[in-house]
C-alpha cells in the first residue's frame, strides 16, 4: 500500500458518499433478497398452480416454454413490475455515488498514477495493443450498465483510468447489494487456490495467467499467494488494465499486463502452469468461450492446471424464478451474454478443443464466504 494515501490508486469516498453507499447497499439488498423472497412465494403460491392447471402439466425447470410461460404471467404480477424498476433504481444510484465520488477523486488518482508511473524501476508491465480488435461485446455494450463501458477511452487522454476506477467503485456495492458480503482481504482468487488445492493438491505455479483480469484485484491476490511466480493478467479493456498497472506498482505487486482476448493469445505453446479466471466466461460470446477453451489448452504446461469460476445461471442448476429473474438482468441489466453461458457445454467445448476426458472437470462448490456456490471448470494437462 502506498504510504501517502494520496498516492493511492483506490477511491477516496467522502463521508456523505460512504453513507449513500450504505444506503444504497441496503437498497439493494431489500431489492435482491426481500423482494425477490416474496415474488418466490407468490410464484409457488399463486402464479405456478395457474399456470401448472392451463398447461395441463407440472413445470419443468429445462422446460424453455415454461420458462416463457411463467414469464409472460410473471410480468402481468404488481409484485415483478415493482421489482424490476427497483432493480433499475438501485442501480442508477450505484453508478450516480461511484461518479460523484469520481468527480473529485480523479485528479488526486491520475496525479497518483502519474507520480508511481514515473518510477524507474518497475515491479511489472502494461503492455497494450493500439490495434486489438475489441470484442463487440464488450466493447459496445455496458456491461452492468457501467456507465462509457469497460473499454472506455476518452479522446485526448493520455492515461485514461476512468473505466477502471467506474469498475472499482461499482465493486465497493454490486456484490454487497446482493448479499454477498466476504471478509475483508478475502477475494475469489484465494477461493480459487484453496479448491484447486483440495483437488490438486499444494499447487507450486512458475507462472500464472489470470485471463480476463479486469483491475486486477485477483491477479495482485494470485502475485501475493505465490510471490515467486511470474504473473499474467490479460483482458481486452485497456483502461482497466491501466488501472490495474498503476494500482499493483504502487501496492508493491509485481504483474505483467497485457491486452489481449483469451480467444487469441499472443503467449507461447504450453508457457504458463497455472490458467485462471474468476466470472470471465459469462461475459464472452459461445464463438469467443469455444476459442479461448482451445486456447487454454495451448498455453497450458505439461502438469499444468487450468481453473475457472464463474456464475451459475444454468438452467439445470436455477429453477424457473431465477431464470426468468436473469432473464431480465440480461435484457436491462447489460448482462447480454448470461444466457449464452448458461447453456455452455463446457465438458463438450474442452473435449472439441482435445482436452482428454479424463483430465477435464466441472462442477459447483459452496461458496465459503456468503451464500450459494461457484461454477468451477477447468482441467489438468496430461505430463
Ligand atoms: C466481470 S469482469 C471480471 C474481472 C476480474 N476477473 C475480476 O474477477 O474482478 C470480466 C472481465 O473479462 C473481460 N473479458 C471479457 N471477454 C474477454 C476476452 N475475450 N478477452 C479478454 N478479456 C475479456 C472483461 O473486459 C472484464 O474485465
Amino acid at each position: 500500500m502506498a504510504n501517502d494515501t494520496n498516492l493511492e490508486i483506490n477511491l477516496h469516498p467522502t463521508q456523505d458518499e460512504l453513507s449513500r453507499q450504505a444506503f444504497i447497499v441496503k437498497f439493494k439488498q431489500k431489492v435482491n433478497l426481500d423482494l425477490q423472497r416474496d415474488i418466490r412465494t407468490c410464484v409457488a403460491k399463486n402464479i405456478a398452480p395457474q399456470l401448472e392447471s392451463d398447461l395441463g402439466e407440472p413445470l419443468d425447470d429445462l422446460n424453455r416454454d415454461h420458462r416463457k410461460a411463467l414469464k409472460q404471467r410473471m410480468s402481468d404480477e404488481h409484485l415483478f413490475k415493482t421489482w424490476e424498476s427497483l432493480t433499475w433504481i438501485g442501480q442508477d444510484m450505484m453508478w450516480n455515488v461511484v461518479d460523484e465520488t469520481l468527480d473529485h477523486d480523479m485528479p488526486r488518482l491520475d496525479a497518483a498514477a502519474a507520480e508511481v508511473l514515473k518510477r524507474e524501476q518497475k515491479l511489472g508491465s502494461l503492455t497494450l495493443d493500439p490495434n486489438l480488435d475489441l470484442p463487440p461485446n464488450i466493447a459496445k455494450v455496458e456491461i452492468h450498465r457501467q456507465p462509457g463501458g469497460f473499454c472506455l477511452d476518452r479522446d485526448g487522454v493520455d492515461y485514461d483510468l476512468l473505466s477502471g476506477a467506474r469498475m472499482t467503485g461499482g465493486g465497493m456495492v454490486y456484490g454487497a447489494g446482493k448479499g454477498r458480503t466476504a471478509k475483508p482481504g478475502y477475494s475469489a482468487a484465494h477461493f480459487l487456490i484453496s479448491e484447486a488445492e483440495k483437488q490438486f493438491g499444494k499447487l507450486k505455479p512458475k507462472r500464472i495467467l489470470d485471463m480476463g483480469c479486469g483491475t486486477g484485484s485477483n491477479t495482485a491476490t494470485f502475485a501475493r499467494i505465490f510471490p515467486d511466480a511470474e504473473v499474467c493478467g490479460i483482458d481486452v479493456a485497456a483502461g482497466l488494465l491501466r488501472w490495474g498497472h498503476a494500482r499493483c506498482e504502487s501496492e508493491g505487486v509485481p504483474i505483467h499486463f497485457k491486452q489481449m482476448s483469451t480467444a487469441k493469445m499472443d503467449f507461447e505453446d504450453e508457457s504458463f502452469d497455472l490458467v485462471a479466471s474468476t466470472i470471465w466466461g459469462h461475459e464472452t460470446t459461445p464463438q469467443i468461450l469455444r476459442d479461448s477453451i482451445a486456447e487454454i489448452w495451448r498455453v497450458l504446461a505439461p502438469g499444468g492446471i487450468s481453473f475457472h469460476m464463474d456464475v451459475t445461471n444454468q438452467p439445470g442448476y436455477q429453477d424457473l424464478v431465477d431464470q426468468v429473474l436473469n432473464d431480465w438482468q440480461i435484457r436491462h441489466n447489460g448482462e447480454p451474454f448470461w444466457m449464452g453461458w448458461a447453456d455452455a457445454d463446457l465438458p463438450a467445448l474442452m473435449t472439441a478443443a482435445g482436452y482428454p476426458e479424463d483430465c477435464q472437470f466441472t462442477g459447483y462448490r459452496k461458496r465459503t464466504q456468503g451464500a450459494g456456490d461457484w461454477f468451477v471448470h477447468g482441467a489438468k494437462k496430461p505430463v
